[in-house]
């Protein structure tokens, strides 16, 4: 599957998101491959409806109730969001609340990516059993020089840490990648998918951009 995070980007702000969310509902159901959004929080309701999986760029832990302005999975679920990422690189939280979260996320059967930066937060993290562990190097985001290509051993000796983990979890990549042939790489390293921002969200025709990832991983 691939995943768009598509951050606090101009380019998907307000109605703009229904027509993003809406090109990737047609590329998925036409190639067949599980295209998954994270809105900007805000605009989670305007899309939530869809019949791609949405996901929460981020949660927080804390109650249902009286609580002001956090963003918590209870409530997510009740507006049909599937999950969420968790501890994004540009949204660091402490590993005690990534294990709530996550633990929080599965009795509410709803899908954990959790985002790491490196090998040593791979092997600390894949105990706690997300659904997917999501690697990116911090100083490859945004830069247009992909992960597989800059990294590719990063990537393959994530796939054995999480494939020979006992648990279900599955690994994505990300960070720069911005074609086709970056997101193939990615599969034949090792990872089940990828995690991916500007390459898409910033693309001037995003069919054509989310045609050429989607192709990637058929
Ligand atoms: O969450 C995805 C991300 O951090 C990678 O960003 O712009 O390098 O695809 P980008």
């Amino acid at each position: 599957m691939f995943v768009v995070n598509c951050k606090n980007y101009e380019e998907i702000a307000g109605d703009k998101i229904i027509k993003f969310v809406k090109t990737a509902e047609k590329i998925s159901k036409k190639y067949k491959v599980k295209i998954a959004i994270c809105p900007p929080q805000h605009l989670i309701g305007l899309v939530s409806n869809s019949s791609i999986p949405i996901f929460a760029q981020h949660i927080d832990d804390s109650k249902i109730g009286s609580t002001t302005g956090f963003v918590i999975p209870e409530l997510l679920k009740k507006s049909k969001v599937n999950g969420s990422l968790i501890n994004h690189s540009e949204h660091r939280i402490s590993s005690k609340e990534i294990e709530k979260l996550i633990i929080k996320l599965k009795e509410l059967k709803m899908t954990s990516i959790l985002c790491v930066k490196d090998i040593a937060e791979v092997k600390k993290y894949v105990k706690l059993n997300p659904d997917f562990i999501a690697i990116e190097p911090p100083e490859l985001i945004g830069s247009g020089k992909a992960v597989s290509k800059e990294k590719p051993e990063l990537i393959e000796k994530a796939a054995s840490i999480v494939n020979g983990s006992k648990n279900k979890t599955k690994l994505l990549c990300g960070a720069g990648i911005v074609s086709g042939e970056d997101v193939a790489k990615a599969a034949e390293l090792g990872s089940e998918g990828i995690l991916v921002a500007s390459g898409i969200i910033k693309a001037k025709n995003w069919d054509k951009v989310i045609s050429e990832f989607a192709k990637a991983l058929v």
